[in-house]
């Protein structure tokens, strides 16, 4: 899978996204070691603490399925309805939860203007990072 065909699907949850509030939409492919790809978007609510992004939607349907093991996100996000036009970097607490389960070499493929997109290891994104390996002694 190439990191343009991961935008694409990144692009094509977007579409999914339920933004009332900000119409600002997300989406978000997780690829898998496996193969296997899971969208994601974001979903926001009422009482604005209980909204999801969309990193996350793909990451919690991964995991459920029981998926471990994860390769790179493709992340894309703008006004809804229209194109991205610019970068989308995802949030904090999504790269905290990224960095549960990735490792510091796992590939961020963030989407901008014209389908381009900029890379960076979940390392360079979340720099000096609490993990479960910090738990051990
Ligand atoms: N959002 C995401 O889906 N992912 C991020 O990494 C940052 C923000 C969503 C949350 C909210 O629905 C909208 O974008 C505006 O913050």
């Amino acid at each position: 899978m190439t990191p343009e065909e991961l935008l694409k699907l990144a692009k094509e949850a977007r579409t999914h996204a339920y933004v009332p509030y900000s119409g600002f939409s997300v989406g978000a492919a997780l690829l898998c070691k496996d193969g296997k790809v899971y969208q994601g978007c974001n979903i926001e609510n009422a009482a604005y603490g209980p909204t999801i992004c969309g990193e996350r939607t793909a990451f919690f349907k991964a995991v459920y399925d029981g998926e471990r093991d994860f390769e790179a996100i493709a992340v894309v996000g703008g006004k809804a309805g229209q194109e991205p036009s610019g970068l989308f970097p995802p949030c904090g607490v999504c790269r905290q939860v990224m960095r549960e389960f990735c490792d510091l070499d796992f590939k961020l493929y963030m989407g901008k203007e014209n389908d381009g997109y900029e890379v960076r290891t979940l390392g360079e994104m979340l720099p000096l990072s609490f993990s479960n390996a910090d738990m051990k002694e």
